[in-house]
């Protein structure tokens, strides 16, 4: 009798596990499942971007206009504290006119994509932690925007 009990406990136990197991299995596979469902149209963002949105990002909390100027343009850089303009100073090289496509090193946005994300190592070009991916897509189509402007200037 308290052998069987003691089995029963054991059975009830293991129910639970298993039980408590399903339940976290099942509602992984049901997040998994909305996630995927949800990331499907974002995929798409993700190699289009949204060049407005980039925009926003780029002049803003993406603070690339920090370095490279407000819409790319070097010299429109915003007033900075003092420090901060002193730090981006420092960094050498001087960051490159995004508009012009012939001084920019990188050719595609797959690199593009990394020297954002994972930023320029000995360069101003510093790894940003805080963009989404589709973020840094969004950007990515906006910079597309501006060295097809230059291009069009000439
Ligand atoms: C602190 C200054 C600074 C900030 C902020 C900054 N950059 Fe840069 N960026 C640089 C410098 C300097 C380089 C040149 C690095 C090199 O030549 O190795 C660079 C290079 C790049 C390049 C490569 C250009 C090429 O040669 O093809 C891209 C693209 C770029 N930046 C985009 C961005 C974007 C987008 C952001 C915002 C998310 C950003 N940068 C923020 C300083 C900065």
């Amino acid at each position: 009798m308290a052998n069987n009990s003691r089995g029963l406990t054991r059975t009830l136990a293991w129910a639970g596990v298993l039980l408590t197991g399903s339940l976290l299995v099942g509602s992984w596979l049901t997040t998994a499942g909305t996630s995927w469902a949800a990331s499907s149209p974002t995929q798409s963002t993700t190699t289009r971007g949204d060049a407005e949105r980039g925009r926003t990002l780029f002049n803003g909390r993406g603070i690339c206009f920090y370095c490279h100027g407000k819409d790319g343009h070097p010299d429109q850089r915003p007033q900075l504290s003092r420090e901060t303009t002193e730090v981006i100073v420092r960094l050498a090289p001087n960051p490159p006119d995004l508009r012009d496509p012939r001084s920019l090193k990188l050719k595609n946005d797959r690199e593009r994509f990394r020297a954002i994300r994972e930023g320029h190592p000995g360069t101003g070009m510093l790894p940003d932690t805080t963009l989404t991916d589709d973020e840094i897509a969004d950007t990515l189509a906006y910079l597309a925007t501006l060295r097809a402007s230059e291009r069009n200037r000439r």
